[in-house]
């Protein structure tokens, strides 16, 4: 509990980006919400940015529009110390995208993109999820072992959101090719990024103009033919609109079936209560399971940059106008005001709100397609590999380093071949 009465002299911050703290921020996350709520820090790229630990903070700053998404609003003292933003986004002009823009302009595309992006268009797309789950679990259940993220975790999402979007099945290997480099060096080296980013601009720019020769029933030439109050996309905010449902639909789901299966494996009393809720019919259980695998240990540690457009006060601290503001999702998810045993997974939680999609104006578009392959894979691998377990020390599991987003970059597994 946050009791600002007792507060002996706080032990200093413990060190954060660290590999430890890769494996386990949990505990660094607790000492933040109780001893420095909002703090200011020096990120691994050496941008200073302040990070939002508790959920009230957090959820106010999400909804706060003082806040922008704008990187034109980061301080000129903050310039040059470090990068914001995508890799090679500024390059292939992919600014224009929901996660770096504010309103009015965010209204109008985000108004846009949800009469193509809709939740019957999921809904219609539950078959195929649950088809090329199964073919990829045919790909190693032969084998009595795999390693999840690679084989599973990994390609389920960038083939489901290529079909959604309409790239042509010949051509998704080369989109599987690109999306590893992106995941690979998420936090490394830029420029192979940077090239993966461009190449993909390239086709996705190709790609809507044939679309917009040749429409289909897909999402891009829905994206062409959406209006509203006589508005269109233009062919570059089509581009960026696909691009951004690329990425922000793509490591964030990998993070989602990786985290979550590794969970249920290092919970085996929840994992037996969802396999036999599942053999039983009943879906409610990993409805509710997912919630909470997103809440418990979420694919995005952080919520993407904001900057303060004003000097003003958060959680009781003064940031400066320019500042850089992170919202710590994975903190805010564990906090102990908001959840009653926060760091319990408990699949069955009903009072749930978790931060794990964002709230606000931003809130994660791509929540009911997120939730359904989440659902379909986790369910899948259950049912199918009963017996699976881990085939690794935890210890030795390595977690990828990237800022924003929290994921394991292997899942070696077992069980018996089928
Ligand atoms: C935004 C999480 C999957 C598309 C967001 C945000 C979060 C999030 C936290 C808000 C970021 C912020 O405010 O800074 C997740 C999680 C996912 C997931 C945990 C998987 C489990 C997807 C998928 C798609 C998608 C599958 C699309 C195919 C988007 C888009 C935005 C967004 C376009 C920007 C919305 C806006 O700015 O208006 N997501 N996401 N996401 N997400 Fe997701």
């Amino acid at each position: 509990m946050h009791d600002k009465t007792a507060s002996p002299a706080p032990a200093p911050a413990p060190p954060l980006f660290t590999w430890e703290f890769a494996a386990d921020p949990y505990p660094a996350y607790a000492w933040l919400r109780e001893h420095a709520p909002v703090h200011r820090t020096a990120l691994p790229s050496g941008v200073e940015a302040w990070l939002v630990t508790r959920y009230a903070d957090a959820r106010q700053a999400l909804a706060d529009q003082r806040l922008s998404k704008n990187p034109v609003h980061h301080s000129e003292s903050a310039h040059g110390k470090g990068k914001v933003g995508i890799p090679g986004e500024r390059s292939a002009n992919l600014m224009t995208h929901l996660l770096n823009i504010d309103p009015p302009d965010h209204t109008r595309l985000r108004r846009l993109v949800s009469k193509a992006f809709t939740p019957r268009r999921v809904a219609e797309f539950a078959p195929r999820v649950q088809e090329l789950t199964d073919q990829l679990i045919d790909g190693f259940a032969e084998r009595g072992e795999a390693d999840l993220i690679h084989e599973f975790a990994f390609p389920l999402p960038i083939y489901a959101i290529c079909d959604l979007l309409g790239v042509p099945r010949e051509d998704q290997d080369d989109f599987r090719d690109w999306a590893g480099m992106m995941i690979r060096h998420g936090g490394g080296p830029r420029g192979g990024v940077a090239r993966a980013v461009k190449r993909m601009r390239t086709y996705l720019a190709e790609l809507i103009h044939r679309k917009r020769e040749n429409p289909g029933e897909d999402l891009i030439s829905g994206l062409i033919r959406a209006s509203d109050h006589g508005e269109h996309l233009t062919e570059n905010e089509a581009a960026a609109m696909a691009f951004i449902l690329l990425f922000a639909g793509f490591e964030t789901t990998v993070n989602l079936i990786g985290n979550g299966t590794y969970a249920l494996l290092r919970h085996p009393e929840q994992r037996a209560r969802l396999q036999r809720a599942l053999a039983e019919g009943d879906e409610t259980l990993l409805a509710t399971g997912v919630e909470e695998l997103l809440r418990y240990d979420g694919p995005v540690e952080l919520a993407t940059w904001r900057f303060a457009t004003q000097d003003l006060t958060l959680g009781g601290q003064r940031v400066a106008e320019g500042d850089p503001v992170l919202v710590v999702l994975a903190a805010a998810d564990r906090d102990p005001e908001r959840f009653a045993d926060p760091d319990t997974l408990d699949l069955a939680r009903r009072d749930n709100q978790h931060l794990g999609y964002g709230h606000g104006i931003h809130y994660c578009l791509g929540a009911p397609l997120a939730r359904l392959e989440g659902q379909a894979a986790l369910a899948t691998l259950l049912r199918r590999l009963p017996d699976l377990r881990l085939a690794a020390d935890p210890e030795e599991l390595r977690w990828r380093g990237g800022l924003i987003m929290r994921g394991l970059r292997t899942l070696p597994v077992e069980f018996t071949a089928q």
